[in-house]
């Protein structure tokens, strides 16, 4: 009995259930493969022989998102899928341009915490926590400011100045993930019922219809 306790207790410490973060890794690095068969929990390693500088680089951040779409924001992301360097490493970073009165509309990451930097303009930022208190938490940040918004909780940023801004994340994952809530809930393929959504948001179909169509 005692040596099955100790068993499972040496399976508890090795394995614990939930991980907070990305696994750390066992190489110097590992390349992701983008395009390799194994389905593995991230991507499988490329021969480090044949690893370039260029697997560790990512040119894409040069110029302003375009923020010409229905919220005046864009996230353009480097995470593993843009820079396979970034496979086992456990983070991952993003841009975001902003529109005068442009906003990041509440989202969250299912598998990150982030840093976010302001380098341009002025951001009313916020975030929510989970049940029962859904406790609004919210700053308005300058240029240079901090902060951060605690993995898998519902954030948003919006530009509050009349000039475009510019923000930086780092995120705590290779791979992040982003559930945009509008989209995830009046957006998915196919659609949650509308009297799901009546009866949750104790609402009319009408209502919900509507958002229906705009997602
Ligand atoms: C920006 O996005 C809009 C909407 O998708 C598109 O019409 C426009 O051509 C894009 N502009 C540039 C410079 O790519
Ligand atoms: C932004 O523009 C509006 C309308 O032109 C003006 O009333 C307001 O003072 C401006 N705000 C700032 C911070 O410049």
């Amino acid at each position: 009995m005692a040596r099955v306790f100790g068993s499972f207790l040496l399976l508890v410490l090795v394995f614990p259930a939930t991980m907070a973060t990305d696994p750390s890794p066992l190489q110097d690095f590992c390349v992701a493969d983008l395009n390799g068969q194994v389905l593995v929990n991230g991507f499988t390693c490329k021969n480090p022989n044949l690893v370039q500088a260029d697997d560790f680089y990512f040119g894409g951040l040069r110029m302003k998102g375009n923020t010409s779409n229905p919220v005046g924001s864009k996230v353009s992301t480097v995470f593993v899928e843009q820079l396979p360097g970034l496979n086992t490493l456990g983070i991952a970073m993003a841009r975001v341009d902003y529109e005068p009165w442009g906003l990041n509309p509440p989202h969250f990451h299912p598998r990150a915490t982030e840093l976010f930097t302001v380098l341009k303009g002025t951001l009313e930022v916020g975030f929510v926590t989970s049940n029962p208190e859904n406790r609004f938490i919210t700053k308005v940040l300058q240029e240079g400011d901090v902060f951060v918004f605690p993995m898998r909780l519902v954030h948003f940023q919006r530009n509050i100045g009349n000039t475009s801004a510019l923000a930086v994340s780092t995120l705590s994952s290779q791979n992040p993930g982003i559930v945009t809530i509008a989209n995830a809930v009046f957006g998915s393929k196919p659609d949650i019922s509308t009297d799901i959504l009546a009866k949750a948001f104790q609402s009319t179909n009408d209502i919900i219809e509507t958002l229906h169509l705009k997602f």
